[in-house]
């Protein structure tokens, strides 16, 4: 419990563990596949923009009431709430985040396990001179096999439980230091093989040039609920990571430094993707499988590609790693300090709850490949995806705002905001109150109704 609460030992580490947070599978598979069923370059405009008007200043939102309330997401909201609106009510919007959290976990192990497979896949050569169709086969053959799928998602959940029961979160962390430029560095060798062997130009105007008559509603929730997903932001990690930030730390520029980290592995991992996609006359729209497909077949074509691919995903693996510790950590923030036990109880049980509803996204590639709940087109797979991303992540994340900008009294926020910018925190205050609200709430009930 000490342990818990201990703060961060520096700014750095602090940054690292947000950025660790923030980087994951968002930015290497999801950012590409969603652009590619987004239309390309209209998706990525629309997220450009929602990072920068309603993802940045959440973030500064969340991470200032988490610094703020001090505890886990459910009672720093409970508190909060009591103090500034007479209602702990608003310990229901930590409680929505905990559950929310619950679910993303279950699917993001399942996929992160994918990556886990393609580790050993890659080095024994599994790729070598395969064209799109063959890497089309290998990965259908992967989710072809629940068992298989159930393997892999269960060691990374087991991973994911070790280091957030195990106390080797710092070391996880400190590792990621190095871990995360290298593999920053193996995204920019792959845009620049994209460059040499790929269709470059078409695909960076896939991605760079906008058409503007693809811009719908349903593109920009998509658009919106991609920017929180990546940002880690709406369902209580920034809550949870902001209560262990030390009072000196600015938080509106530790903000800007994770968004501008996640933007630019994101857009790096599209400009790996797309070029390779128009080369091998691969579908953009291709859904989650994209990167699964088209990275290998660089990794298949290029010199020592064994190697390297092995190495890229195992990169993967612990970027994907930083941030299930990150989906895990407030729900057991939330059960230790609310109902008392041992970490280590904790993220085994909350571990095998997400490891459980892992089941639900694993029969969604295989048995129930044809199911569609509700009729439509989404599988269950992309209704958890769709319910958690695009509804209870931009709620969540408007409530935070609309406490932060309008409960929170304006010395407070200024307070934590670090005043020495006052025009600065106009436009942060701005943004939470009147803008981000607007804007989420306009795209959700344009999109429900
Ligand atoms: N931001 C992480 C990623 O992009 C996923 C995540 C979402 C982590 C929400 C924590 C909370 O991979």
């Amino acid at each position: 419990m000490v342990a818990q609460h201990a703060a961060w030992s520096s700014r750095f580490a602090f940054i690292m563990a947000a950025v660790g947070s923030a980087v994951g599978l968002g930015n290497v598979w999801k950012f590409p596949y969603m652009a590619g069923s987004g239309g390309g370059a209209a998706f990525v405009l629309v997220y450009l923009g929602c990072v920068l008007l309603v993802g940045v200043p959440i973030l500064v939102a969340e991470l200032m009431l988490g610094r703020r309330g001090g505890r886990d997401p459910v009672s720093t909201m409970a508190t909060l709430g009591a103090q500034h609106s007479g209602s702990a009510a608003w310990g229901l919007v930590g409680g929505a985040g905990v559950v929310t959290a619950l679910f993303v976990l279950s699917f993001y192990s399942v996929i992160a396990g994918w990556a886990l497979a393609y580790v050993p896949k890659a080095l024994l050569g599994g790729f070598a001179g395969a064209d799109g169709a063959a890497t089309q086969a290998t990965f259908g053959a992967l989710l072809g096999n629940p068992l298989a799928l159930l393997g892999w998602h269960t060691a990374f959940m087991a991973m994911t439980v070790f280091v957030v029961a195990g106390g080797v979160r710092g070391g996880v962390e400190r590792a990621s230091t190095w871990l995360m430029p290298a593999l920053f560095a193996m995204l920019l060798v792959l845009v620049g093989y994209g460059m040499v062997a790929g269709d470059f130009a078409r695909g960076a105007a896939y991605l760079l040039q906008p058409d503007f008559s693809k811009i719908d509603g349903g593109v920009v929730l998509a658009a919106a609920g991609q920017a929180f997903f990546s940002l880690s932001i709406g369902l209580g990690t920034m809550l949870a990571y902001g209560s262990y930030l030390p009072a000196g730390v600015s938080i509106p520029r530790t903000s800007v430094v994770i968004a501008l980290c996640d933007t630019a592995c994101a857009v790096l991992a599209g400009l790996a993707v797309f070029p390779i996609v128009f080369a091998f006359g691969l579908d953009p729209s291709e859904g989650p499988g994209l990167v699964f497909v088209t990275l290998p077949v660089a990794f298949g074509q290029m010199p020592a590609g064994a190697l390297f691919g092995a190495v890229f995903f195992a990169l993967l693996v612990v970027a994907a790693l930083t941030s299930a510790v990150s989906l895990l950590e407030p729900v057991v923030a939330w059960g230790t300090g609310r109902h008392g036990g041992s970490r280590g109880a904790w993220c085994l049980g909350v571990g095998t709850v997400a490891w459980a509803l892992g089941f639900l996204t694993i029969f969604s590639f295989n048995l129930w490949a044809e199911v569609r709940p509700l009729g439509g087109e989404r599988t269950v797979f992309d209704w958890i995806d769709y319910l958690t991303s695009s509804v209870m992540l931009p709620l969540g994340g408007v409530l935070l705002a609309l406490f932060a900008g309008w409960l929170l009294p304006r010395e407070v926020a200024a307070a934590e905001f670090g005043a020495d910018d006052a025009a600065l925190f106009r436009v942060w205050r701005f943004l939470v109150r009147v803008v981000a609200p607007l804007s989420v709430v306009g795209v959700l009930l344009d999109r429900l109704l």
